[in-house]
């Protein structure tokens, strides 16, 4: 099994680059199904979950393939199946994105129940019923969701529940060839969400709103290719920005766009970490010794502090003198980590969505192991922080998201490296390369 191994201490000094946003590739990638002709997108993330979508698109008769690292194109002109029901449809959270696409293009889907990260249950309940608003009928059976809309896909108003991302991107899928407009009220704001109706407009969609609470989508007859570049990625970017936090020292987190991240920005500054921003690059510092100011945080959908940075800020909090507070504001169960940090010496209490955490002096290094993506990568975190040696399992999962992260963290001094104690099948390499 492949593990991370590291040895805690070292400062972090220097650059990173952040990649393309993996949650905007992940719909972006699906979104060209919806397209005839050939789409190029530039700024892809190589990363596990992008992998995996290019080969079920690629299984459905799209013609995929990368022009050089991180510009990918996709022709779906001749796709000849509206069905996605392989395996690995369920190893992964945004196969959802399937549905969306093809029930655009053709008025019909039918895709495996999709996977993912496991934070309590995550079901498809507003995406089923925006799909039903637009006029298909759904019905899950056997693990395969089948949606067909016998009259087409009509244009309609509706209201979400909760400001979901999934689904506000799915409907505005489904919504882009449909016959009239379509409006989302209460549609979620994340960036990736504005980058998805960003690369449909590029390819002659009419999508207005989006980035606000309300979504308009005027049905066009068809959409044509283009070339389009992927935003950065949030996620990586506030990672990079906890980790030099956490462990100390001076770290450039280049090519993001720093509005994405006023909302952990601004909670750094409150820590007591320095954060300069500047057009496209964030730089943060810790001072050997500078003292952390225990905090309080409650993750929200965007532009509050994200879900997906919790683990990581929580990490950071460990070290924080005194008592800081954790609320988590999306999912019912995303404290799992919390027993494998305890592992290296945290103090937390969870109760529910909320986690009690007691300033430690520093961590110690132990054997862990990720229970999801973004887990994974505060223990990462607390790894490069921690006295001694850290060894992390199951690291498949943050490799889901997490572009050459390796690489990356030995660019900034870091001390980790790769053991792999199993032969590599050629799957695992070809999935791994980049
Ligand atoms: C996306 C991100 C994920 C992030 C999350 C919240 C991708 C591929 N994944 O996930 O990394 O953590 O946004 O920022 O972009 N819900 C329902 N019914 C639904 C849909 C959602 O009850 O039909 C619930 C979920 O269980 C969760 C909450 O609503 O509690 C938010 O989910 P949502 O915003 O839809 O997240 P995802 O799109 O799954």
């Amino acid at each position: 099994m492949k593990k991370y191994v590291i040895r805690g201490g070292n400062p972090l000094e220097g650059e990173v680059r952040v990649s393309g946003g993996k949650n905007a590739a992940v719909a972006i990638i699906p979104a060209a199904l919806l397209v005839k002709g050939v789409c190029i997108i530039e700024n892809v993330p190589i990363v596990n979950d992008v992998m995996l979508l290019t080969k079920i698109m690629s299984e459905m008769g799209a013609k995929v393939s990368f022009l050089d690292k991180t510009t990918l194109r996709v022709d779906s002109t001749e796709i000849n199946t509206c069905a996605a029901v392989s395996e690995l449809v369920r190893k992964m959270r945004a196969s959802y994105y399937l549905i969306g696409a093809l029930l655009g293009r053709f008025g019909k889907a039918q895709v495996g129940l999709p996977g993912g990260c496991d934070f309590g249950v995550r079901p498809i309940d507003y995406h089923i019923r925006g799909f039903e608003s637009l006029g298909a009928t759904v019905s899950i059976e056997h693990g395969i969701v089948n949606a067909v809309a016998e009259n087409g896909i009509k244009g309609t108003s509706m209201s979400l529940d909760f400001p979901s991302v999934g689904a506000t991107i799915n409907i505005m899928m489904a919504a882009v060839l449909a016959q009239g407009t379509t409006v989302i009220e209460n549609a979620g704001k994340e960036p990736h969400i504005v980058d998805i109706a960003n690369f449909l407009n590029a390819m002659g969609a009419e999508i207005r709103g989006a980035g606000t609470d309300t979504i308009k989508i005027k049905g066009v007859s068809e959409l044509h290719g283009g070339r389009y570049e992927i935003i950065p990625d949030q996620i990586e970017a506030g990672t990079y920005m906890v980790a030099a936090a956490a462990v100390g020292g001076k770290v450039k987190v280049s090519n993001v766009i720093p509005k994405h991240l006023e909302s952990i920005s601004a909670k750094l500054e409150e820590i007591g970490v320095t954060v300069k921003e500047d057009d496209d690059f964030i730089t943060v510092s810790r001072e050997p010794g500078q003292i952390l100011n225990n905090v309080n945080v409650k993750t929200l959908p965007y532009p509050g502090f994200p879900t997906d940075m919790q683990p990581q800020i929580a990490t950071l909090l460990c070290l924080a003198n005194g008592t800081s507070v954790v609320t988590e504001g999306i999912y019912e169960h995303r404290f799992k980590y919390v027993d494998e940090l305890r592992r290296m010496g945290a103090k937390m209490n969870v109760d529910g969505r909320v986690c009690v955490i007691s300033g430690i002096d520093h961590f110690t290094g132990a054997a862990v192991s990720a229970c999801d993506l973004r887990a994974g990568v505060a223990l990462v975190i607390a790894g490069l922080c921690a006295d001694g040696m850290t060894e992390i399992s199951n690291v498949h999962l943050i490799e889901r998201g997490y572009e050459d992260i390796i690489e990356k963290l030995k660019g900034l001094g870091a001390s980790i490296g790769v053991i792999d104690d199993e032969p590599q099948t050629t799957e695992t390499v070809s999935v791994s390369v980049g």
